[in-house]
């Protein structure tokens, strides 16, 4: 190589001695631009997904850009079943004919197949588009790398894997529920420092901070249902709805019980949302579960108490925890998951990617079991 002869030279870029050295930096370095661009325009169109997250269920959350020079041009999102799909909307965006220079990203592989709508391959063939991003594989098995494929026969340059990650992280929910037709279960409760629940009878119930709460309704924005044991409703009479969340949809609220023992009166039973609730009688969590799933729910938020949260570890029916920790010691029986517990640290239910975060004066923490690999 010239460059190795050029032994009195420090490598650089003006010596033309290092012209073959140079041209492979100059190489490595476009390449890394490339993809540093890349990854920054599909953050961008992860940015338009999340503007219908906890709207497009039973559909996935997608968001995608149209870029020429650079230059973001055209912006779309998924709205919810029955209306175009991200791409679509976005191409429709950029009323003009589309140049060959421009990319199209896109945080999930376009669809393939009719549906409520025609498929995205096909509009995006019709549009003249020459190079296209993609973030997430669809996992449906139906689906999975056809519309890539599709898109590639037809001669169109596709990056695949672009912050793969944190795009099928968007729609973990759905992803578990279109090759299970399980529902995505979270266990949420606010919770003492001594691991329990509530505070004694006759006192405020809330153990987190208005912070906190505000963050719950974030949550709740996010699922399609809330799911209770009937003593939650005996004790603390909850709405279970969305407040102060823009543009939310209200999600089903779900009760268990046994006796049927339930305050006529009970808001679940008698507010504006009455017609949301469904009452369960005497099934087990896993069964109720099954049944949701199969009315298109693809996301539950167990809301408690301590025995519904106890039955869904030890049933090991949990997909994800997200527990807000107040700064308080309450002692007293009511623990967050009771149940029969494992029989050994061995039998537990180890956590991974744990993140925590501090909400005022309370800690969020979110994890995930690790026998339930997304
Ligand atoms: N800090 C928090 O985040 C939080 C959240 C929720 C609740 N809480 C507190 O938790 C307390 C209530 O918790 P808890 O453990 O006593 O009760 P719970 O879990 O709310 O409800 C237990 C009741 O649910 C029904 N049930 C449970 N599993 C069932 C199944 N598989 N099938 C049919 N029915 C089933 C039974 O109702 P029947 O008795 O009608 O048969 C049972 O008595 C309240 O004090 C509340 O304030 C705290
Ligand atoms: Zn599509």
């Amino acid at each position: 190589m010239l460059a190795d002869k050029c032994l009195t030279h420090l490598p650089n870029p003006a010596c033309e001695k290092h012209l073959p050295q140079r041209a492979v930096t100059i190489i490595h370095l476009a390449v890394a631009r490339m993809a540093q661009l890349d990854e920054w325009f599909m953050r961008e169109a992860l940015k338009e997904a999340k503007k219908a997250e906890g709207q497009t269920s039973p559909n996935p959350a997608v968001g995608a850009v149209l870029v020429i020079d650079n230059h973001i041009v055209a912006r779309g999102h998924h709205r919810g079943a029955g209306h175009d799909h991200a791409e679509i909307e976005c191409l429709r965006n950029f009323s003009a004919s589309v140049p060959a220079r421009a990319t199209l990203y896109i945080t999930l592989e376009p669809c393939s197949t009719v549906g409520l709508t025609a498929p995205c391959t096909d509009a995006i063939l019709k549009a003249g588009i020459t190079k296209a991003v993609v973030g997430a594989v669809d996992v449906n098995p139906r689906h999975h790398g056809r519309g890539i494929t599709r898109l590639r026969d037809a001669g169109i340059k596709v990056r695949e894997g672009v912050l793969a990650e944190d795009c099928a992280h968007l729609n973990e929910a759905f992803n578990k529920w279109i090759v299970s037709r399980q529902p995505f279960v979270i266990a949420k409760c606010g919770m003492s420092l001594d691991g329990r629940l509530t505070r004694p009878p006759g006192e405020s119930h809330w153990i987190t901070g208005p912070s906190a709460r505000h963050h719950v309704h974030q949550l709740r924005s996010r699922v399609d249902a809330i799911l209770i044991g009937a003593e939650t409703v005996r004790v603390d009479n909850p709405r279970l709805t969305v407040r102060g969340v823009h543009g939310a949809r209200q999600p089903w609220r779900v009760v268990l019980t046994r006796s049927t023992n339930l305050p006529r009166r009970a808001r679940l039973f008698s507010d504006r949302w009455a017609g949301r609730t469904l009452i369960y009688k005497g099934k087990s969590l896993a069964s109720v579960l099954k049944d949701l799933g199969k009315r298109s729910v693809t996301s539950v938020l167990i809301e408690g108490g301590g025995e519904v949260l106890g039955q869904a570890l030890d049933a090991r029916l949990i997909d994800k925890v997200q527990i807000y920790l107040g700064p308080i010691l309450t002692g007293g029986p009511l623990i967050a998951f009771p149940g029969r517990g494992a029989q050994s640290t061995g039998k537990a239910t180890p956590l991974r990617e744990v993140s925590y975060w501090r909400i005022g004066e309370n800690v969020c923490i979110t994890a995930y079991p690790k026998e339930n690999r997304r």
